[in-house]
């Protein structure tokens, strides 16, 4: 990642107090699960995975290894951060509110300690983790109530770190194509849903003693059919309902006539933010 640390705002933040950008009109945690329990086969086969250096900045900001720390991976979904930290020897305990996507973390990587569960009210006792990580995941929480929470969990000198990849493509004709289409197709949906000053809103919980945001770039290649079903998988896509085929329809034209060839190059940015409580963490 190749943002220095410390940088009070990030790019399309808004200013402190300007309010936050629109959220999706619906939670994913539902009365029985998630949202994304109906969307875990088209998840698991096609979402993107993070870059490495998201654990190197992490290990960084702690000042000590993953290996052999003891994590928790909330909104954990089909595993896909939960496998990135298992490889670098972390000790991961999974929590996840949907029982399908659960189910298919648990099919991919048995045996993991994994838990149902909301980051709102985490099923773990006081002061056992050294990192608990959300990837893809910390904007469908409650700040103030999920980041108390993390507080309570983690041990003194642990931190939160919280990630997203997003599509970078704004300068694409594709990409404005498809942000038209879903702003029209998907009940409120907006395309700056996700764009909120994440480190700010950190900061004034008042439980974190640093927070440090970092980002980097880069890109996939990824087919078409396959681009089709990451573009099922997200969840204010389904969220189209009757007229997801016509989107999907039109998704495809308009990238063949982007992509000729069939296959996609998708730029990402990842933005990573590491908040970490007071306190010395023992190696
Ligand atoms: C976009 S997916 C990310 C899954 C996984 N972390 C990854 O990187 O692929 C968002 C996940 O957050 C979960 N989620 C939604 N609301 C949640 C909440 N209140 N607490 C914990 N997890 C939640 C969803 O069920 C879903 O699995």
């Amino acid at each position: 990642m190749t943002r220095p640390n410390g940088t009070p705002r990030e790019p399309g933040d808004p200013a402190p107090g300007a309010g936050s950008s629109p959220a999706l009109p619906f939670r994913a945690r539902t009365a029985t699960g998630s949202v994304f329990d109906a969307l875990a086969d088209a998840y698991a086969a096609t979402r993107p995975g993070y870059p490495e250096q998201i654990l190197v900045d992490i290990e960084r900001i702690l000042g000590r290894s993953l290996f052999g720390a003891d994590v928790v991976d909330v909104g954990a979904g089909t595993g896909i951060a939960t496998r990135l930290l298992l490889r670098r020897g972390a000790r991961v305990v999974p929590v996840e509110p949907g029982p399908d996507m659960l189910a298919r973390l648990l099919d991919d990587t048995p045996g993991l300690p994994a838990v149902r569960g909301d980051g709102e009210a985490l099923p773990l006792r006081t002061g056992v983790a050294d990192l608990i990580c959300y990837a893809q995941a910390w904007h469908w929480v409650d700040v103030p109530v999920a980041a108390a929470e993390a507080a309570r969990v983690l041990r003194g000198g642990g931190a939160l770190a919280v990630w997203w990849n997003d599509v970078d493509a704004q300068q694409a004709r594709w990409w404005q194509r498809q942000q038209d289409r879903l702003e029209r197709m998907s009940p409120g949906y907006q395309r700056g849903y996700r764009t909120r000053p994440y480190a700010d809103e950190l900061r004034w919980t008042g439980h974190f003693e640093e927070v440090v945001t970092l980002s980097g770039r880069w890109e996939r290649r990824i087919g078409l059919a396959d681009y089709l079903t990451w573009q099922r998988s997200k969840s204010y896509v389904a969220a189209i309902g009757d007229r997801l085929e016509d989107y999907l329809a039109a998704e495809r034209d308009s990238i063949l006539r982007a992509f000729p060839d069939g296959v996609v190059v998708e730029p990402f940015r990842t933005l990573l933010v590491i908040a970490r409580v007071p306190g010395p963490l023992a190696a």
